[in-house]
């Protein structure tokens, strides 16, 4: 007997808002992210300033909202001085996160200008391992202060007369890690971190902050840190950042694809433990989610801990060239529909990474810019997940894993963009065996069509896109009907779907 799924979809049963920045993502120092990668000369692509034509192209199809720069482990040695300033008077440094030479060619205004060239903005990270409080504020003041003053004049000469205006940044990268430059305990970063806070304020009260939070669930200071951290930070600061990444390292792919689970209770345990602080203090504020580091990596982890250890000092090695297959893409699709369904709390996310480093897009030196298989539950995410989201009433069978149990075969959350007056469904199939009916009711969406139906799959789990040859990509299929308010479709085994509806009249297609 074939195997089926009922959901119901309502208006006024919202999740919430959805802040556009859950569709953010990263740009790192680090191997080919950005020399080679975003900014690359010598490319045939490249614009009068270096920067990838191809790449560019790609990114701007994503419409990523906000791009967390310039680190990671990067950032906790990053001297953000001589990023700036004239060319030949920028001095190359030992990067020591991860073994290589920064020559400093790019630098903050230089990837100011690309980020516009790319409609987005930036999540700036302070450096908090080897630096502090003043080093914090000189670029903050450097960033978004007018002018008169001393940094501020000091962007000014380097021909940037209207300041960046950040909005959104970072006190400090992982700093519970002890693999990061200058870690710190809690409290040790607690006082540091409000401290900074404090004093940052006083430059630019507009700015929004992000305290350090746990670098993966599994951390044994998890949750104790985000405790102890926000004791001191709760005040100052307006998210706590997590940060996860999953891989499919036992080649066991039905517990790969219910690892979510655990993001669920990552994200469910750092909220109560926000609101236990929050408790405490009797503070009015309630302290938002920015998941500023998720997907899927371990392909690379082999080799970059080789080649680390082994090559010389270098600029842009090719570092975490993660190649991702068909079963990442399903479980990038997995985490987005995670953090959508806990949009009333994340608000900022950012896929780590953007480009070449665990990333959507891969560049070869000489030749094109590529989409990997994560590329496309990304893009539509990003593209047709603006809105509400809506709580997603799912009754599904489910199936035990080596590590979860009643793991549900179906995960989704549908998305009603008010303005556009368009409601999609994202969905996954994760039984790898059965295609499975799916009844989603819709009487709320009087008059709705649909628009069309979006379909990831592939026979092997294990198949790559490749610099030649990109063979996993979404097609349309034919398989859904609106019946007496219900979408009625199949969703296939091992699957990423996009189911999209419009109200009559209306063609959007686009
Ligand atoms: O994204 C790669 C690295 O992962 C980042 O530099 C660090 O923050 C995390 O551990």
């Amino acid at each position: 007997m074939s195997k089926s799924a009922k959901m119901v979809i309502d208006k006024d049963y919202k999740i919430s808002r959805i802040d556009k920045r859950i569709y953010g993502s990263f740009i790192e120092h680090l191997g080919r992210a950005v020399y080679g990668g975003i900014y690359d000369p010598s490319n045939k692509t490249a614009d009068e300033l270096g920067f990838r034509q191809d790449v560019l192209e790609l990114v701007k199809e994503l419409e990523v909202p906000i791009i967390k720069y310039p680190g990671g482990n990067f950032v906790s040695n990053f001297f953000w001085e001589d990023s700036v300033g004239p060319l030949s008077e920028r001095p190359s440094r030992l990067e020591l996160a991860w073994r290589s030479l920064e020559s400093n060619e790019i630098g903050l205004n230089e990837f100011s200008t690309w980020s516009k060239k790319v409609n987005s903005d930036i999540m700036m990270i302070v450096n908090l391992g080897t630096r502090g409080t003043s080093s914090a504020c000189n670029l903050l003041e450097y960033c978004n202060h007018e002018g008169g003053s001393k940094y501020s004049d000091l962007r000014i000469k380097h021909g940037v007369k209207t300041p960046h205006k950040i909005k959104t940044w970072g006190l400090g990268n992982e700093m519970d890690g002890t693999w990061q430059i200058g870690h710190k305990t809690p409290d040790e970063y607690g006082r540091l971190a409000a401290e900074t806070a404090r004093a940052m304020r006083q430059i630019d009260p507009d700015i929004e902050l992000v305290s350090c939070g746990s670098s993966f669930a599994a951390m044994p200071t998890f949750p104790e840190w985000e405790a102890l951290t926000l004791d001191h930070t709760y005040d100052l600061v307006d998210f706590v950042s997590l940060h996860q990444y999953y891989g499919n390292r036992n080649n066991d792919t039905e517990n790969f694809l219910a690892m979510t689970e655990e993001m669920e209770h990552f994200i469910k345990t750092v909220t109560s433990t926000c609101d236990y602080i929050k408790a405490k203090k009797r503070s009015k504020r309630t302290m938002n989610l920015s998941f500023d580091e998720w997907n899927v990596w371990f392909h690379s982890n082999q080799d970059s801990d080789n080649t680390m250890k082994n090559r010389p000092w270098q600029k842009g090695p090719a570092l975490l060239e993660d190649i991702y297959n068909f079963e990442d893409a399903l479980m990038v699709g997995l985490m987005l529909i995670t953090l959508l369904k806990h949009s009333d709390r994340v608000k900022i996310a950012c896929l780590a990474q953007l480009v070449n480093v665990i990333a959507p897009i891969m560049t070869e030196p000489e030749g094109r810019a590529w989409k990997q298989t994560i590329y496309y539950p990304y893009l539509h995410a990003s593209k047709y997940g603006r809105g509400i989201a809506l709580q997603p009433m799912l009754s599904s069978p489910k199936h035990d894993t080596a590590d979860f149990t009643d793991v549900k075969d179906i995960e989704a959350i549908a998305v009603y963009d008010d303005e556009k007056e368009t409601v999609t469904i994202f969905a996954v199939n994760r039984n790898l065996k059965d295609n499975i009916n799916l009844n989603c009711g819709i009487r709320s969406f009087e008059g709705y069509e649909l628009l069309e139906h979006i379909v990831l799959e592939c026979d092997d789990l294990k198949k790559s896109n490749t610099a030649k040859q990109e063979t996993v990509v979404p097609k349309k299929v034919q398989r859904t009907v609106i019946e007496e308010g219900e979408v009625k479709t199949v969703l296939a085994k091992a699957s990423w779907n996009v189911i999209r509806l419009g109200k009559s009249n209306f063609i959007r297609l686009s």
